[in-house]
């Protein structure tokens, strides 16, 4: 069976041959037009007086398009309809689109944009998340899940620790930027290539803008170099910037935009700071917990209400909380509209707590293994009913086991006492380590989107055709959900014809986010798949007179026991003969998850993803810099569809998790602009940062047990959290550097800088 295996990406010979097609490399007609938009200079004002006739008399310049100009709606958002494609004269955050440069080439739209002579009123932006508090600009009234009576608890603690976390933002930096092209069709109707995770979001914003119903716009997607969230709803202002200039000229009209401006445009991760209280008992058990969450929008609300939400139902990770209490400020600020990225919330909402594991941990002069130890939920088999802060019960949980198993594989208790010796014989370089859980839980929390929809067909010939609504961004998408379709009849993966996702094959589909895919859209695929298979067996049936448990698909042959053995193709063949339908469509919704974001009530997630990671850190107190010694991770998958590519989603995942919490920090000045928008100061991890030694397994006893796709559990997200290892892990390095009175409390990312600094506070602490 090919579910299970650990084939390679159907694209990886593409990939690395260069051979694979993304948008930019797709054939354009001659007369292809190219935009630009003109980006404000400011973040916050009117505009006054706009002279954009530089930009019109500039070489290549066709026209210039300004919000007047726009024949519908003017809205790229992705739910509340406050972000206009154009400003309205309005200026929100610098670099908002002002106006829209159509031009013969790429490089001539790029460079006339720049032209425009635009006078504002300024007013003084609202760039921080104290700014945003003193202006009380926030997007809803704070939202407050409690549980017990945390301030009881507090009150009557043995110990109680009080402090904060500032974390950082960041860029997704998917290789490929943003792009898409617009091919008007006959009678008006349009066909966009559009690089997104979200492509119905693309047709209805394209339909809204076009002023057309949503069937007369297409929406295809073959791949993605990357999207990470970056490309759920971001995509939008491109798609119909290109479908109006289309439909206005009648032309093949295309948009990329350029790295920086893909920085400076788009949403990032959202900041978060959050601070907290917590009473504890001698041993580290939490019996009461306070945390409040703010978080920095940006300038329109996006995605910012999910992802808020998500955080907070990630500030227990996987520690049972009695007491809780946590409170989430959604502010809005005049920076770039923060958005989607992998763990949506969840990875800012875990630090809060494992900030509070670690500081506790230090107050009682423990291992913070110890701490984490004595809060764990407990598993599954105890029956233990214990719920989370949002009282949904945790019926699944495997991290103990999981700990431990990983705790002995890395061998973490000798390598601690190694490192402790290490840090007493030496002055300049200072070691720690950390091992760190995840919890995250899979599903939509917008509980209607946890579905999907597909369409199977089998050819004459025997061949399959497999369509779903799920996009491929590099994760393997295609891969696993052919997998399934090729179990389903028993043929080689090398049967399936994997295409691209098309809005008009299947439709009302959901992003492809929330670690979801495969979940989704695989059951969606084996539903259409089940169809067909039960439509053969029943012909064949009456062809042989012989039951159902008679007939086997395996090895691209169809077995008849007691008759003869057919090829598929054959038996496609008789059956098309016989006037069978051969075609299916294919529906999934996830059973049991219902949620009420405002009341917080309801089971938002069908299950959890867990995993461990064991991250050994050494720095250097004379200059800040730290390198990844060693990793160990334990991850599970539930009963992997590919292994192989499990494996490198974790790898992956753990990779980008160390990034956001080490080398990459977004600088902006107090003017409101973005000082870091290309490589040259925005450092995404090298090949050279990854750990030393790197130990990734699947855990082997993972399995799902909920009914999902083959047992599988989602991999997209969950292992991006694996990251906080490392920053647990420099926590405890830096905290060898002084008399280990004080305690780091480090703010994300860990930079060298940032490293430096607390290094220094320790020191200076020496001996006071
Ligand atoms: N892996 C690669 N190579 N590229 C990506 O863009 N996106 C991540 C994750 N892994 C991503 C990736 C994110 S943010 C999500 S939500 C999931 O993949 C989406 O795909 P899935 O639901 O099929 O796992
Ligand atoms: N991740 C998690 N939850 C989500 C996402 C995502 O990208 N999009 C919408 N809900
Ligand atoms: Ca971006």
């Amino acid at each position: 069976m090919s579910v299970s295996k650990p084939l390679p990406h159907d694209a990886a010979c593409l990939h690395v041959t260069g051979a694979a097609r993304y948008i930019d490399d797709l054939a354009t007609p001659a007369d292809t037009l190219h935009l630009a938009f003109g980006l404000s200079t400011i973040a916050r004002g009117r505009i006054e007086a706009m002279d954009l006739d530089p930009v019109r008399a500039a070489d290549g310049v066709l026209e210039v398009l300004t919000s007047l100009d726009l024949p519908a709606d003017n809205d790229v958002s992705a739910a509340a309809h406050d972000e206009p494609l154009l400003s309205d004269g309005t200026i929100h955050y610098m670099g908002q689109p002002v106006f829209l440069v159509v031009a013969t080439s790429h490089m001539a739209a790029r460079k006339a944009a720049r032209l425009a002579r635009i006078d504002y009123s300024e007013q003084t932006p609202i760039l921080s998340i104290d700014d945003a508090l003193a202006a009380g600009q926030a997007f809803e009234p704070p939202l407050e899940f409690v549980k017990g009576d945390p301030e009881a608890a507090i009150a009557c603690a043995a110990h109680v620790i009080e402090g904060q976390i500032e974390i950082g933002g960041q860029e997704h930096f998917y290789l490929e930027g943003h792009v898409a092209l617009a091919l008007p069709q006959e009678g008006g109707d349009m066909l966009i290539h559009s690089s997104s995770q979200h492509p119905s979001e693309i047709q209805h914003k394209v339909a809204g803008a076009l002023g057309q119903p949503f069937n007369s716009v297409r929406v295809e997607v073959r791949r993605m170099g990357g999207g990470f969230g970056g490309k759920e709803s971001q995509g939008n202002a491109l798609a119909v910037a290109t479908a109006i200039v289309a439909q206005q000229t009648g032309k093949p009209v295309k948009m990329r935009y350029d790295r920086d401006d893909d920085m400076i445009i788009t949403g990032k991760r959202h900041e978060f700071r959050i601070d907290y209280i917590a009473g504890f008992s001698d041993e580290g058990r939490i019996t009461g917990v306070s945390f409040t969450q703010y978080c920095r929008g940006g300038w329109a609300q996006d995605l910012t209400l999910a992802i808020a939400d998500r955080a907070m139902l990630h500030a227990d990770n996987a520690y049972h909380l009695e007491n809780a209490r946590i409170t989430s400020h959604r502010l809005r600020t005049n920076t770039v509209s923060n958005t989607a990225y992998r763990g949506f919330g969840g990875p800012q909402g875990l630090l809060g707590i494992e900030r509070v594991i670690d500081h506790i941990a230090h107050e009682l002069g423990k291992d913070p293994k110890q701490v984490r130890d004595v809060n764990y939920y407990r598993p599954m088999s105890d029956a233990a009913k214990e719920t989370t802060p949002y009282h949904m019960e945790v019926t699944d949980c495997v991290i103990n086991e999981m700990v431990a198993t990983l705790a002995k594989t890395a061998d973490y208790t000798e390598r601690r006492r190694a490192v402790a010796k290490w840090n007493a014989e030496n002055k300049i370089l200072k070691r720690g380590i950390a091992l760190t859980p995840v919890k995250f839980g899979i599903s939509f929390t917008l509980t209607f989107l946890n579905q999907a929809g597909a369409l199977v067909h089998i050819y004459s010939d025997g061949s399959v055709h497999l369509n779903h609504g799920g996009t491929e961004m590099g994760q393997g998408l295609f891969t696993k959900v052919a997998q399934v379709a090729a179990s389903a009849f028993g043929l080689p993966l090398t049967a399936i014809k994997i295409t691209a996702t098309d809005t008009a094959k299947v439709p009302n589909t959901s992003a492809t986010a929330a670690s979801s895919g495969s979940d989704l859209n695989g059951m969606a695929v084996k539903a259409a798949c089940d169809q067909l298979r039960n439509r053969l067996i029943r012909f064949l049936k009456g062809e042989y007179a012989v039951k159902s448990q008679d007939i086997r698909f395996e090895d691209g042959q169809v077995r008849i026991s007691g008759h003869e053995t057919l090829s598929f193709a054959e038996v496609a063949s008789r059956a098309y003969q016989n006037r069978v339908s051969l075609s299916a469509t294919g529906f999934y919704a996830t059973p049991d998850v219902a949620w009420d974001r405002l009341k917080g009530s309801g089971r938002p997630f069908y299950y959890f993803a867990y995993g461990a990671a064991v991250s050994e850190v050494v720095i250097d107190t004379l200059t800040g810099e730290n390198r990844i010694l060693r990793t160990d991770i334990l991850h599970d998958v539930g009963r992997s569809l590919n292994p192989a590519l499990d494996l490198g989603q974790v790898e992956g995942g753990f990779v980008q998790g160390t990034g956001w919490l080490t080398t990459e920090e977004l600088v902006w000045d107090d003017k409101g602009r973005l000082l870091t928008h290309a490589p040259s100061t925005y450092k995404i991890p090298a090949c050279s940062d990854r750990p030393a030694e790197f130990n990734v397994h699947l855990w082997d006893k993972g399995l799902n047990q909920e009914k999902t796709i083959y047992r599988s559990k989602a991999v997209g997200e969950p292992p991006f959290m694996l990251g906080t290892s490392v920053f647990m892990a420099i926590s405890d390095a830096i905290s060898a550097c002084g008399d280990g009175r004080s305690y780091p409390a480090l703010d994300a990312p860990a930079t060298p800088e940032r490293i430096l600094f607390a290094i220094k506070a320790q020191q200076g602490r020496e001996g006071a």
